[in-house]
């Protein structure tokens, strides 16, 4: 399947190497490739310049956000959550007609220092906004709970055995969602439901930065006991 990443971060790449390596097309998407190529800082979050990964990766191709969207049968969004609705105008609503796109934003305000506050929480969420200022598109909100080197690579913690949720309007795509989840080794698949579920699904995030201030690692996830 060609999948479009709109995305350079950690999660971003994480993702492109994941679906590349289950012989998936990938695009990554970005605003200026030129200027993305020419970054030699390292993140806040200590991730290297994209070039830097790029370099052993060079198999995976980087171009504008509105062409990696054309490209993908599959869209993911994986940007900031502040910037997330620029970058899906950017990358074109022609772009994103019926097919599905993938949420992984938080609701991350960039401004309130760590660890950080949510810029939208309790009565909404990103993963609403993006569905409201997009209708055309078949959101599903997931991979959004845990750090991105969890992402494609469940097993590198507890076996494997612990939950990611996802949420969504159309049930059909939730279904196709659930079954790439599948095959990147997710064995316990929580389907919330409807985009308001997103509400949650971003609020976990404080919950999951004070585990990661207290055990000092961000290589571990929740799970669900029913
Ligand atoms: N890092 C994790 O482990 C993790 C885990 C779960 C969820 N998340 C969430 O996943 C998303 C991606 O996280 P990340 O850490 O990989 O990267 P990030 O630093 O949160 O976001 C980087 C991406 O956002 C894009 N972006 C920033 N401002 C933009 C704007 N004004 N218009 C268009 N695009 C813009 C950047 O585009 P350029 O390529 O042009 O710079 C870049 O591709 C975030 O919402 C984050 O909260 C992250």
């Amino acid at each position: 399947m060609n999948v479009g990443i709109l995305g350079t971060g950690a999660v971003g790449r994480a993702l492109a190497e994941g679906f590349a390596a289950r012989g998936h097309d990938v695009a990554i998407g970005t605003r200026d490739v030129e200027a993305l190529l020419a970054r030699t800082e390292v993140d806040a979050m200590g991730t290297p310049p994209f070039a830097e990964w790029h370099e052993a990766h060079k198999n995976l191709a980087v171009m504008t956000q509105a062409e990696a969207a054309a490209h993908g049968e599959l869209v993911i969004n994986a940007t900031a959550g502040i910037a997330s609705k620029e970058a899906l105008e950017a990358a074109g609503r022609d772009h994103l007609v019926g097919k599905i796109v993938i949420d992984t934003s938080n609701a991350i305000d960039p401004s309130s220092g760590f660890p950080p506050s949510l810029f939208v929480a309790s009565d909404d969420s990103v993963g609403e906004q993006l569905q409201a200022a997009f209708p055309e598109a078949r959101f599903v909100k997931t991979w959004n709970t845990m750090t991105s080197a969890l992402m494609c690579n469940p097993q590198a913690v507890g076996g494997g055995d612990h939950t990611i949720p996802l949420c969504g309007n159309d049930e059909a795509a939730r279904t196709e969602v659930a079954g790439l989840l599948r095959e990147f080794g997710w064995t316990d698949i929580l389907d919330l439901g409807d985009i308001t579920a997103a509400r949650g699904m971003e609020a976990a995030l404080g919950l999951w930065l004070r585990i990661l201030m207290t055990g000092q690692t961000p290589m571990f996830n929740t799970k669900v006991v029913r």
